[in-house]
């Protein structure tokens, strides 16, 4: 393993564990923490011995978000030619299943961060948003979109537009994360929740990843394409016709499930 200045990497049993540890930005994300954290996750996907990695912060901060001292004067050109916002992309070439551990601020590019990994879990404490709105910006690693199919159109516009901040309890209820522990245990229950996963078939635990992943990257047109087939085909049976039927003679309809 190399060795690293901003993140922190043990093992515990089977589990990659790696720490953001900029504590005094609350772990603003800049190029070379995600360089670090980008190549620990490489090493520990290709250890016969690891089979999960959790992704954790401290209890203030998961990350508050990319480093706005190191964009505030980039030019959309720089930008573009910045290796940033692809080294957030180099977490989809990892197979093993990634757990990101959240206490405190998950803002921003901490939130893309914490989405492009496969669960979420939470401390009561908390808090997910994206306010980038208020830098006059947008997200930009993937927060308009993941967020999206996350959570849903409506609350993803009051979370980008308006930056409508989730509490971990709101997080949970909303489908965006997986479970919420006390303050004291959130690291604990997490690396156990890793640790159950790493025991498990690692080639189907892996093929599993892959295939959940290709559900949640589909493209919509194509669903919506496959939608409109399906629902074509289904008036070519009895049960349409019945239905129909029923609802237009103010009866219940009986299906025969043809
Ligand atoms: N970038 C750089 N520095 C940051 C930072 C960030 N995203 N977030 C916090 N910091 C720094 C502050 O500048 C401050 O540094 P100094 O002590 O040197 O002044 C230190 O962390 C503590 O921050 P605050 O004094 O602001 O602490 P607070 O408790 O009052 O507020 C906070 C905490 C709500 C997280 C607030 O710091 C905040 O709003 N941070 C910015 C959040 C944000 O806008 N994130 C989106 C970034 S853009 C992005 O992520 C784009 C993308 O899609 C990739």
């Amino acid at each position: 393993m190399n060795s690293y200045q901003l993140i922190l990497t043990e093992t515990k049993d089977r589990v990659g564990l790696i720490t953001l540890n900029r504590p005094k930005s609350y772990n603003a994300l800049n190029q070379q923490i995600l360089t670090e954290l980008m190549d620990a996750l490489a090493h520990f996907d290709k250890q016969k011995d690891i089979g999960s990695m959790l992704i954790t912060g401290n209890q203030k901060s998961f990350a508050a978000g990319a480093d706005i001292s190191s964009m505030v004067d980039s030019s959309p050109e720089e930008m573009r030619k910045s290796p940033f916002i692809p080294t957030f992309g180099l977490i989809r070439d990892i197979k093993k299943p990634i757990l990101a551990a959240v206490s405190g601020y998950c803002l921003g590019g901490g939130l893309e961060l914490a989405m492009s990994c496969d669960l979420i879990t939470a401390s009561e404490t908390a808090s997910f948003g994206q306010p980038e709105i208020n830098l006059g910006i947008i997200p930009g690693a993937g927060g308009t979109q993941r967020l999206t199919r996350a959570v849903g159109k409506s609350l993803a516009m009051e979370m980008i537009l308006n930056n409508r901040l989730l509490s971990a309890e709101e997080a949970l209820s909303f489908g965006l994360i997986n479970h919420v522990y006390p303050l004291d245990e959130y690291l604990e229950r997490s690396i156990e929740l890793a640790q159950q996963i790493s025991r498990r078939a690692p080639l189907a635990i892996q093929t599993a990843k892959s295939a959940i992943n290709a559900a949640f990257e589909g493209n919509l047109s194509e669903g919506l394409e496959k939608e409109r087939d399906l629902f074509y085909d289904l008036f070519a049976t009895e049960d349409q016709q019945e239905g129909m039927k029923a609802f237009l003679e103010k009866r219940p309809a009986v299906w025969s499930g043809r």
